[in-house]
């Protein structure tokens, strides 16, 4: 049997690959501090281990035996890391050490670490191939950037497998409008169900290449189980393949919920990029993915999330 360790498997996109991997029959352990996570999205069938990803006992406990090291764990708001740039490099660049390390100590086959579409900065082509330059402007994104360092070069000096993705903005079940530093597609949502206008920075013609993320899920499979040749120290997008416009999502949202609203426009955020849209080939010729969730599909999905927590009594 497959043991496989999931960072941040109490997390958004870690908690639901926790679930497919247990699905299909692995033994998974969970290292998380519940930080941004939460107990109740852990799968009941994987062992949750509550520690810190840049404490090397706590990691080492978590990895040994591991065949398998997904690590999501990470500081991932670009906002927060702007206001404590420390921790967040704490916990994502010594965080993704530490896992590389324990993961190499205890003989792991592949290490898949979780980079950021932010490392691009927006200086880049569009679409963006993995081969642009890299210009990360946030703390945030030089930490997930130091990582992918790290990853390749682990697999480099030591031979430790190591795949690094770099996802878009990836949405769908258990993404929840209610934390400081959410993503935009809870937050519309939240809006449209309370009758509320949405807050849009700028004037919403900024565009994001949203995942869906059973498609996210599927990438990091993917980069588990490809040939090590293809993709060993190598980094990929994971996008969802049709970007739109805030002011598109928001009618697309509209149409589904069949509610009309007017947002709120406030100040552009500073740094956010104006268009971001990934070249996806590379995953495509190295992992064998692509995503299959088309936006509308993926939204209906997420919408009837909400609905479903709403008749359960969550908020
Ligand atoms: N959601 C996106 O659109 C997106 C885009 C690009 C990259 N990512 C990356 O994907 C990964 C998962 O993000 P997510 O959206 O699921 O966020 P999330 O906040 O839901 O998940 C992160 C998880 O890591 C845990 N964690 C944080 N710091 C930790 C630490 N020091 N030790 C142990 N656990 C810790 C949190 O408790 C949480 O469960 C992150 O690495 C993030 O940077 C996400």
């Amino acid at each position: 049997m497959t043991r496989a360790v999931v960072t941040g498997g109490a997390g958004f996109i870690g908690s639901s690959l926790v679930d497919a991997l247990v699905e299909r029959g692995d033994e998974v352990v969970v290292l998380d501090d519940l930080s941004t996570g939460y107990e109740d999205n852990v799968n009941p069938a994987a062992t949750l281990v509550e520690g810190d990803v840049a404490d090397p006992e706590a990691v080492a406990r978590a990895v040994a035996g591991a065949d398998l090291v997904f690590h999501l764990a990470a500081h991932r708001a670009v906002l927060r890391s702007v206001e404590h740039p420390l921790q967040t490099d704490r916990a994502n660049t010594a965080g993704t050490l530490t896992v590389l390390e324990a993961a190499r100590d205890a003989g792991a086959h592949r290490v898949v670490c979780t980079s950021s579409s932010s490392v691009y900065g927006g200086a880049a082509p569009m679409p963006t191939p993995e081969s642009a330059p890299l210009s990360p402007r946030s703390p945030y994104a030089v930490s997930k950037l130091a990582g992918e360092h790290y990853a390749r070069v682990f697999w480099e000096l030591y031979g430790l497998p190591t795949v690094s993705i770099r996802p878009f903005n990836v949405y769908g079940p258990r993404q929840r409008p209610d934390s400081q530093y959410a993503a935009v597609i809870p937050l519309f949502i939240d809006a449209l169900r309370r009758g509320e206008p949405p807050v849009v920075h700028g004037d919403g013609g900024q565009s994001r290449d949203f995942a869906y993320i059973d498609d996210a899920v599927a990438a990091f499979l993917a980069a588990a189980s490809a040939p090590v040749g293809a993709c060993a120290g190598k980094a990929y997008n994971v996008a969802g393949g049709s970007p739109v416009s805030l002011l598109e999502l928001l009618s697309a949202l509209e149409a589904i919920m069949g509610k009309a609203v007017v947002p709120v426009h406030t100040d552009p955020r500073p740094g956010d990029v104006r268009h971001s849209r990934a070249d996806l080939s590379a995953a495509a010729a190295d992992l064998g993915w692509a995503p299959l969730v088309g936006l509308e599909e993926g939204l209906r999905r997420t919408v009837a999330w909400f609905s479903e927590r709403a008749g359960a009594g969550i908020a």
